[in-house]
């Protein structure tokens, strides 16, 4: 005879609710890693609690296992359909706002989203990292700093973001090359500045699983329009966020539940004239500044 593992005393048989619950929290007692356990049994609890609060129909649970089948099924090296139905039922900002309780004036963090792409152009400040993407020029500018104020010289800043069209360069099937990102390092002092174009508001895909649940939920998929950061320098945080547009009309709705007021910027809009780097500027063009506030490891 094989050695088991001592299982629960708790006697398995005839089980219902509550007791069939606890039967299987127990059922968890011999994991060794105490975190899994402590995981695993709160889930169960949970999951169990939950099924018993809606009373769970039989064709429903079938429909929920569809569902998470056809959300695998969705996911390939470009698309992460998880990742989608996390966030649109807001557990992604909420691991965050657990995971990310900044000491004073950091900026905040918001979601990651579908749209990062690894080895994305290096560009120097002042570049234009538009490269042809549609849209109204934009030339964003600020510093990056550490939470005491100092400046973070050499600091990487990855930025990403949709055109004019409310679309990713990846979601062009035609377009071989990046559009709408790239990275940058913050000079001596700290500042970084870059042209682009102005981001406008879109709706995130839904041409899966989690954009059929939105359509039965009548709920909107627009997500405000913002530029993607990811800012890193050794001996600090991560910062993975956005900047949204303070003027946007979804930023009440967001798809994502991923708006901060401390994220809002404004864009000033200008017609014509001289612009940053001396650029001679012939129809609209936009402006903002953004501060990017790093916290130590
Ligand atoms: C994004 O901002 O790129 C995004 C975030 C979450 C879901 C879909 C898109
Ligand atoms: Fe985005």
């Amino acid at each position: 005879m094989t050695d088991q593992p001592a299982t629960s005393a708790v006697e398995r048989r005839n089980l219902a609710d509550a007791d069939l619950t606890r039967a299987v929290e127990t059922s968890f007692e011999t994991t060794p890693d105490p975190r899994l356990r402590e995981v695993m049994q709160a889930l169960v609890r949970h999951l169990h609690a939950f099924a018993s609060e809606v009373e769970l129909t039989e064709d429903e649970w079938f429909a929920a296992i569809d569902f998470l089948t056809r959300t695998g099924h969705k996911c390939d090296d470009k698309r992460q359909e998880f990742v989608l139905a996390s966030d649109v039922l807001g557990l992604s900002m909420l691991v965050i706002g657990i995971n990310h309780r900044h000491p004073s004036g950091a900026t905040e963090s918001t979601v990651f989203g579908p749209f990062f792409v690894e080895g994305s152009p290096a560009f120097e400040n002042g570049d234009d990292l538009a490269n042809g993407a549609p849209g109204i020029p934009c030339h964003v500018h600020g510093m990056v700093r550490s939470v005491d104020g100092e400046p973070v010289p050499g600091a990487r800043i990855e930025i990403w973001q949709a055109d004019e069209d409310g679309l990713y360069d990846v979601q062009y099937a035609e377009l071989d090359e990046p559009r709408g990102r790239g990275h940058l390092h913050a000079d001596d002092e700290g500042r970084y500045s870059f042209w682009t174009v102005q981001p406008e508001a879109y709706p995130i895909p839904v041409d899966g699983p989690v954009g059929e649940l939105l359509e039965a939920t009548r709920r909107s998929p627009m997500r405000p329009a913002h530029i993607h950061f990811m800012v890193t320098a050794p001996g600090y945080q991560t910062l993975i966020t956005h900047v949204f547009d303070e003027a946007d009309e979804y930023l009440d709705t967001d798809a994502v539940f991923g708006v901060r007021s401390s994220l809002l910027t404004t864009f000033d809009r200008h017609d014509g004239g001289t612009a940053p780097g001396g650029r001679t500027m012939s129809g609209p063009w936009s402006s903002t500044e953004f501060d990017l506030v790093i916290a130590p490891d």
